[in-house]
């Protein structure tokens, strides 16, 4: 899987993008991140990539003609099965977008930035626009940095032990069982005998009780959506 990631800001991705799960999972030769920076694509002879909004409007736009020629050049080289355009507008990221991102071979993330991106941007070149969550972040490289670790953990090989992934908070509407290292009494805080127990169908039963429980108690939303 290959992610092409544009901004304005690639230090704030560069750092991410090469220590944490990316990193490794770059190396592995799994996937491959890219961050391009928007104003390496521009025309102006000032490097800028924003300009006052028609109307009169407060706030700056990022304007068409960089974003086209990154997305463009990128393009050129292969194809993309989504062009994602991160904004707090967007459908919400959840863990069934994740999976289905994962599956993807090749994604563009576009982070916007300023007060938005020209519009004709959104309705001829994007895909697909994304937000993380119901607030509004500075810029979208947040929301990229996310997404991305969210949806290259998932890619088969990633993690070491990929049973993790299967067993994540969400993976199947439930919130995950908790779970226990040793030792097994801690300042006399005991973990659950059945844990100790061996008893591989009386855990598994456990865990699926816990999850039940700390759904209902924590994110009853969840069991709606079963
Ligand atoms: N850009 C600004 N806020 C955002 C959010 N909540 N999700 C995605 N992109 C954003």
């Amino acid at each position: 899987m290959r992610i092409d990631i544009i901004t304005v800001l690639p230090e704030m991705l560069d750092g991410f993008v090469n220590t944490s799960i990316l990193a490794r999972a770059q190396k592995k030769g799994l996937v491959e991140i890219h961050v391009h920076n928007l104003r390496d694509y521009t025309l102006d002879k000032h490097r800028r990539v924003d300009d006052y909004p028609f109307g009169g409007f407060a706030g700056m736009v990022m304007a068409c003609q960089p974003i086209d020629a990154c997305i463009s050049a990128l393009k050129a080289e292969r194809e993309y099965d989504e062009v994602i355009f991160t904004t707090p507008d967007g459908e919400q990221f959840d863990q069934p977008m994740a999976n289905e991102l994962s599956l993807k071979r090749n994604l563009i993330i576009l982070c916007g930035h300023y007060k938005g991106i020209d519009y004709r941007i959104r309705e001829h070149l994007i895909t697909k626009e994304v937000s993380i969550g119901d607030y509004v972040l500075t810029g979208g490289e947040l929301a990229a940095a996310v997404m991305s670790d969210a949806i290259v953990r998932l890619v088969p090989g990633v993690l070491s032990d990929e049973q993790s992934a299967l067993s994540d908070s969400f993976q199947d509407n439930l919130l995950a069982a908790p779970v226990y290292t040793r030792p097994a009494e801690y300042k006399g805080w005991k973990v659950p005998e059945v844990l100790l127990s061996g008893h591989e169908a009386k855990i598994k039963e456990w865990e699926l009780a816990q999850s039940l429980e700390r759904t209902q108690r924590l994110r009853p939303d969840l069991l709606e959506k079963k």
